[in-house]
Formats: C-alpha cells, structure tokens, sequence
C-alpha cells in the first residue's frame, strides 16, 4: 500500500470501526475455512469436551501408552486441581524430535538461529537436533540429575536453550528457564524457591551491541544458592571466564564425551514439564507448574490452528524463551508440529530499525509473531524501515503481550502485512499454557483491537462484582469457566496460592484481566485489573518493585504504579517518600533505580521516581493505589471521591509536585 493510500485507510477504519474480513484466498488455503467451521468445531468442543480432547490427543501426539481418564477437575472445593489423560504416558522431546525421524522431516530445519551479529547462523535439522539433546540429556544424567529434578537455565537466545529444555524433557527432568535479562538476586531466588540441582548458563551474551556478563551474573547467584551440584557453561563468546573448580562445566566438554542416544522417559501425562516464575500482586513472584500431555496437546493444537501451520512455513516467534511464548511458541509447539521456528538473538532496533525486516527477507518468514510494543515501536522509527525490504513472503502476522490498539493494529495490518496477511491476536497468560482468544486466521472477521473469540474448548466470562455476566459492550473481570489441557496444574511449592490466587471464586479460574464482550460476542481485552504491570509485554508485579525500593535505607514508603507509556504501553511509576534527614537529588534517584535493576533486573527499572512528601492513605491505613494512578496518567480532572482519605490535602501537593516535574 502505497504510504497516502495506507494513511486514508488507518483513517477511515478508525473512524468507522469496522470489522475487517480474511482475504478468500487465505481462508481457500487456511486449515478452518470458515466461521461456521470455527463455529461448528467449538460447539463440539464445548459440547463434548471428553470427545473432543480424546480426538485431539490421539490424533496429534504419540502415546507410549493410553489414558485412564481424559478429563478430572473440581473448580468448586478449596482444593480446586485439573488432570488431563491420567494414567496415559508419553515424552515431549519424543513428540518433539523423534516421531519426525522416520520420514522427510528427518532433514527439515527444525531450528534455525540467527545470532545478534548477523554472520552468526546456525540450522538444526529434526535429526541433528535429536542428536545435540540426546547428548545434553546423557550429559545431565552424567551430572546426577535425575527424573524430577529441577534444572534452572539461565540462558540468553542460544540453540543451546532450547537444546537444554528438550534434553530435560527427554529424562524426565523439569526445566525452570529464568530469562537471561533479571538480576542475581531474582535468579538465586527462583533456584533456591526451585530447589534446582544444577543450573546452565553461557558465559556472556550479546544484547543491543553490547556483551552481557552472564556468567558473573550467575556466580554471584550461585554464591548464595549452596543446594546447585554443578553449572555448566555455554561458550557463546570466545572471552576469558572464571570457572570454578569441581562446580563449573564447559557445555563442550562435557557434550563431546557423550552418546548421541537416549531413551526417552516414559512420562505420567500429569508429572511436571516445566516451572517458569511470574510476577503475581505479591513481592514473590510464583513458580508455575506445567505438565506433560495437556500441556503438550494444547501447544501442539493452538500452534497448528492459531498460526494455520502449513509444512513449508518458515514461521517466527521473536519472543524470548525465558516467557511462556518462547515456550510454547518457540519451542513445544512448532516443534512438536514438525514445524520449522526461526530463534532469533538479537532485538528489534539494533544495529539499525529494520532489523526484523532484515531477518524476515533473508529466511523468507511466512509468518511473525510479535508483541504490540515492537509494533510500536517500529511504528515511531517509520515505514521506510519495513519498505526497504522485500518482505512479501509475510503470510500470516500474530501479536502477544498486551492489547494492542486498534491504531497500531491497522499500522502492522497495513505497513507490515500490505492488507494481505491476516493479523491474529492472541490473548493467554503464563498460567495458561497457550492461546486462548484469538482470531483464527482466515475463519474469523478481524476487528483491529479485539482479540476476538475463544479457542476449541475454551469457555471464557466476563463478569460483574456479582458474579453474573455483564451485558454487552460492558466491562467486568475475565474468568474462564471450564478447564483446559494447557491449564497449569498448581503453583510450585505454595498449593495456596493456586486455590487464593486463581480460585477466589468458587467455578471459575480468574484470570486477573478486565474485559468486555461486543455484541457480537467478540472479546475486548482491557489489561489487568490487579496490581500488576505489563511493561513492553512483560508482567511486573508493583508490589515486587515496591520491595526492591523499601530495601533502601533512606526509603520509608513506596508505591509503584503503571502509566500509559507511547512505546511501552505501560512505563513505571513509583511514589516514594525517605527518612527524615535525607538529601533528595538526582544520586538518590540513580541509586533506587540501580537498586531495582540489581533487584529483579533493567526491564524493572522505575520510569518515573516521584518524590513525595506523603502518600493519599484511607483512614484504616491503606494506599489509594486508584488515585496514585490517575495522578500519574495526569488524569486529575475527576479523581472521584476523596473524601474517605486521612487528609486529603495530600493529593493537591501529589498533583502540584506531578506538574512542577513534568
Ligand atoms: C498477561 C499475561 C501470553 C504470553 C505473554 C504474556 C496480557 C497477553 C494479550 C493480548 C491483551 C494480553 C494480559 C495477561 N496479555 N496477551 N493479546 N491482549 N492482553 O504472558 O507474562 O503471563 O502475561 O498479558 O494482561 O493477563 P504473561
């Protein structure tokens, strides 16, 4: 579209709202070819959920053998759980890797990487693939790690990553993949909350042009985590490393003594796959546990129908595999389809704003799934970036992380797809395992903004503080009412969490998001309503950040909240009020933010660090969180009733201080 043409169209669909139809000659090739095929497979989904899993189970993923019971769950007692295909046993990495070995995928690229310097490309074909985590899997063994065990990969964008996950999945080890970007501190305390026994790390990595220290990182973590046997390490840049003795591996070393065969655990359908750590409205954040065959089945079936896989597709993901998409999306579910994922090292903008372009036009990648605040982003720099590539092989655009605004939506649509490629949003949390609204491609109208309908066998709700469904175009918190195999199955040590958190109402799973249903049943995400943040796509707990400043000692209170953020969707906030005696300047300020960076990691970092001489509280103590909002999104025409606060002089100074900064 020429860049005229494009402005009138974002124009005109913005003002009129309409809902935008796949191209027919998608849905003609598409794997669901209509909406009333869409529909008729989720009425059977809902309808006969046993069937319906049963169906899928057998037909996507290979058994060692069959299941007791296909579905077992209680939402309604205080000890809500869910079971998908009981007693049946199967192995990821099998499912993944070896049941594509006897036929054309043998040579497929499985994998390919593109390192952040681009002369650095790597191709894992589905048999060298097998062949590298057979190696890891005998090499974890030989570490003593044994089915059940807990392996923390601390690990930037390497094969060798998504190598680790598979060689634990093969053994029947259950990864913790902590991303390469939070801090010593949060990486020691989800070894120690995980109890891992060995960790893998590399020793630098590579991010914007710079080198990150990860190994230093990793030292300082493993300083204070006595329980970890041994670390090995991944060579990724050529560079002195202190290695310490009888704890410290090289992955190289140890992989060139082993054998590139080993037997895959045969694995109960309920044991665990995976924990990966997130930010929840505590200072802690939780270990969510995944299983094995719903978890397996769910990735494998939202992949090959939300990203309409076909077998040539080149398909990309730029998601970290540190997140929940890179685990799903990166990993189990393109490779579990036989599909060909792309894993890319470096970030958007770096060394210039057409990076993706770059990558896009040298593999020839059908299909992208990104995240709003890239789109954003690359949105700022321009289109010229995106028009000095041919980029025409594009099929299919997905987006994940956060609501993206119909403007940025049409802008991706238009810029980025040329009006050709089908955009599906995809709204799902770590706690779910994979998609679970979305717009299936080429069966579905696309409405830019909405995430739009439920995937098969997903019942979601919107529903008032009564607990009844609200009404059309009506705002309420999203719940979901029947379970689903990707559905984790609790929260690593802490089973109370998994009843408080996730089951504060008896029948539904909350979600922790706010939402609304149009009249045509299409879902409209608004972001979370707890005291959570999602900063560029990431979820960040306020209360997290809050503790990471009160640990400083001049701080005496502190409060963080979200804004909205033209790049980010939401920046940081934090209100803070110090001791007696203490000289606010600009070092204080360096100093908190460092303090937080050295605490969860950069992508914490406060935005904003507002000085306060006090906090709005209620009369029982309590900070107005919903007023320290407002105040921060400079949205103080109408800050509602303040009549219920301790002394309500203290927001005017807020508001007065809010305007002396800006
Ligand atoms: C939270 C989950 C799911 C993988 C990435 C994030 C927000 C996610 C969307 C979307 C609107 C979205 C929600 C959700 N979110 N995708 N398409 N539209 N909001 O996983 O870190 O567990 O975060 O991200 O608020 O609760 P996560």
């Amino acid at each position: 579209m020429k860049k005229n043409t494009r402005t009138a169209f974002i124009r005109h669909m913005l003002e009129n709202e309409r809902s935008i139809e796949p191209s027919p000659e998608f849905s003609y090739k598409a794997l669901i070819k209509s909406r009333q095929d869409y529909d008729e497979m989720y009425h059977r989904s809902i309808e006969e959920p046993e069937a319906f899993w049963a169906q899928m189970a057998e037909t996507h993923i290979d058994w060692f053998k069959p299941w007791d019971a296909v579905e077992e769950f209680d939402f309604e007692s205080d000890n809500p759980y869910v079971r998908y295909f009981r007693g049946g046993e199967l192995n990821v990495s099998y499912n993944c890797l070896d049941r594509h070995l006897d036929g054309p995928r043998r040579n497929k690229a499985a994998l390919i990487w593109q390192g952040e310097p681009n002369e650095e490309v790597d191709v894992y074909t589905y048999q060298r693939l097998h062949r590298e985590v057979c190696k890891a899997a005998n090499m974890l063994k030989r570490l003593g790690v044994k089915r059940g065990d807990r392996v923390v990969l601390y690990l930037p964008m390497v094969p060798q990553l998504a190598i680790s996950m598979l060689a634990c999945a093969r053994i029947g080890a259950i990864h913790c993949v902590v991303f390469s970007g939070l801090s010593a501190e949060a990486l020691k305390d989800r070894i120690v909350d995980s109890g891992a026994k060995v960790v893998i790390t590399s020793n630098y990595g590579y991010r914007s042009g710079k080198i990150l220290h990860l190994k230093d990182i990793c030292d300082k973590a493993l300083d204070m985590s006595p329980g970890v046997e041994a670390c090995v390490v991944v060579r990724r840049i050529e560079k002195r490393t202190d290695m310490k003795v009888d704890r410290d591996v090289w992955w190289d070393d140890q992989m060139a003594a082993e054998s590139p065969h080993c037997e895959p655990e045969n694995m109960e359908s309920n044991d665990p796959l995976f924990i990966l750590y997130t930010s929840g409205s505590t200072a802690k954040p939780k270990g969510i546990l995944h299983g094995t065959g719903g978890y397996l089945l769910y990735a494998t079936l939202t992949m090959k129908y939300v990203f309409d896989l076909k077998e040539t597709d080149i398909y990309w993901c730029t998601a970290d595999a540190g997140w929940i998409t890179g685990h799903s999306y990166l990993v189990y579910g393109p490779l579990s389809n036989g599909a060909t994922s792309l894993m890319f090292e470096g970030v958007p903008n770096y060394p210039k704003p057409d990076r993706y372009w770059d990558v896009v036009e040298k593999f020839g990648v059908n299909i992208l799934y990104t995240a709003p605040t890239a789109v954003r982003s690359m949105m700022k720099d321009g289109e010229q970036w995106v028009n000095n590539h041919d980029i025409s092989t594009l099929r299919l655009l997905g987006s994940v992380g956060e609501p993206i605004t119909s403007k940025a939506w049409l802008w991706y649509y238009s810029a980025v797809g040329q009006g050709r490629c089908p955009i599906a949003d995809t709204w799902w949390q770590t706690e779910t395992g994979g998609v679970m609204i979305t717009t299936i491609p080429g069966a579905v109208d696309m409405k830019p903004g909405s995430a739009a309908l439920p995937f098969f066998g997903i019942s979601p709700r919107v529903i008032g503080s009564d607990g009844d469904d609200t009404a059309p175009n009506e705002g309420g918190s999203l719940v979901i009412s029947r379970p689903w195999p990707g559905m984790m199955l609790g929260v690593y040590n802490n089973p109370e969490a998994f009843k408080n958190v996730y089951f504060p109402m008896p029948g539904f799973y909350l979600t922790g998001d706010g939402a609304y249903r149009d009249e045509d049943g299409y879902f409209w995400i608004t972001g979370r309503i707890d005291d959570v943040m999602n900063v560029s796509g990431h979820r960040i707990g306020t209360a997290e950040v809050e503790s990471a400043l009160v640990s400083v000692l001049q701080v005496a209170e502190a409060a963080v909240v979200g804004y909205p953020h033209p790049v980010k969707g939401e920046g940081i906030y934090a209100y803070v009020t110090v001791k007696e005696g203490t000289v606010i300047n600009d070092d204080l300020r360096a100093e908190l933010c460092n303090h937080v960076r050295a605490n969860i990691g950069p992508i914490a970092t406060p935005d904003v660090i507002h000085f306060a001489s006090a906090l709005p509280k209620t009369r029982s103590g309590k900070i107005m969180r919903r007023i320290l909002r407002k105040i921060a999104a400079q949205d103080t025409e109408n800050l509602c009733d303040i009549s219920t606060l301790s002394e309500p002089s203290v927001v005017n100074d807020l508001i007065q201080e809010t305007k002396r900064m800006s």
